[in-house]
């Protein structure tokens, strides 16, 4: 059903959405990917389209940046249009030496700063997990395709700019691989309302050596990812 945010029509959505933050990487990926997409929603320009990938029905929808934002657009995913698997799509910064620039980082768990999760779990530290089964069909289908992936923690930062010095070290020394703005938000929704979620990230910065990748390579890394997450969908759901 059309939401304050979503104007799809009803069945607009198939029950596995890509989120990129970006509404034209949404485009994009439509376009580029997509068998027959079709334009479902484009309220506040957060596009959304929905196609077939390998003749397996898939939608996508730019979040916008940040919890708040992916929150709200995961949610009424979940609970008004029935969808069942959020693999959120997107960039990353690296705070491990071994994970470089251009490498994918799948995010077996979310550490935050915000307190999402905490008013969903009695404000107790609930941890922000993906699904197992679309976890490791995505590191089949990265190894399958030769792209170097990670797996393991990253931490979904309410601020981008964030004046603590002390936060990079503490994610250095707890093993956390890299920082992004979502995903803790969107495992909780997908806890919260009984979906499966997993987050594919490429690193675009790298936090400890200042470096950051040009324009026309990030497109180019971002879309080895979205295969990645494409084909690991499609494996997930022949398994
Ligand atoms: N911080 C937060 N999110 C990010 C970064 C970062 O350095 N790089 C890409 N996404």
């Amino acid at each position: 059903m059309p939401t304050p945010h979503l104007s799809a029509a009803p069945g607009g959505f198939a029950d596995t959405v890509l989120l990129p933050g970006d509404p034209l990487r949404a485009q994009h990926i439509a376009e580029a990917w997509f068998d027959e997409p079709e334009q479902v929603t484009a309220v506040r320009n957060a596009l959304g389209f929905t196609g077939s990938y390998r003749g397996m029905p898939v939608s996508v929808l730019g979040t916008g940046m940040g919890i708040p934002s992916a929150s709200i657009y995961t949610t009424e995913l979940v609970t008004e249009y029935g969808v069942r698997r959020l693999v959120r799509v997107g960039s990353c910064g690296s705070v491990q030496e071994h994970v470089a620039m251009r490498d994918v980082v799948l995010a077996s768990g979310a550490c935050t700063d915000s307190g999402v999760n905490r008013a969903r779990y009695a404000g107790l530290d609930f941890a922000a997990i993906a699904d197992f089964e679309l976890l490791r069909s995505a590191a089949d289908a990265a190894q399958a395709t030769g792209v170097a992936a990670h797996v393991g923690n990253v931490h979904s930062a309410d601020l981008f700019y964030d004046p603590r010095d002390e936060l990079i070290p503490t994610m250095t020394a707890m093993g956390v691989l890299a920082i992004e703005m979502e995903a803790a938000g969107i495992y909780g929704v997908a806890a919260e309302h009984g979906a499966r979620a997993l987050a594919v990230l490429t690193v675009s910065d790298h936090l400890l050596a200042g470096e950051h990748v040009s324009a026309e390579e990030r497109q180019r890394t971002f879309d080895d990812m979205v295969t990645v997450a494409l084909d690991g969908l499609v494996r997930d759901r022949e398994r």
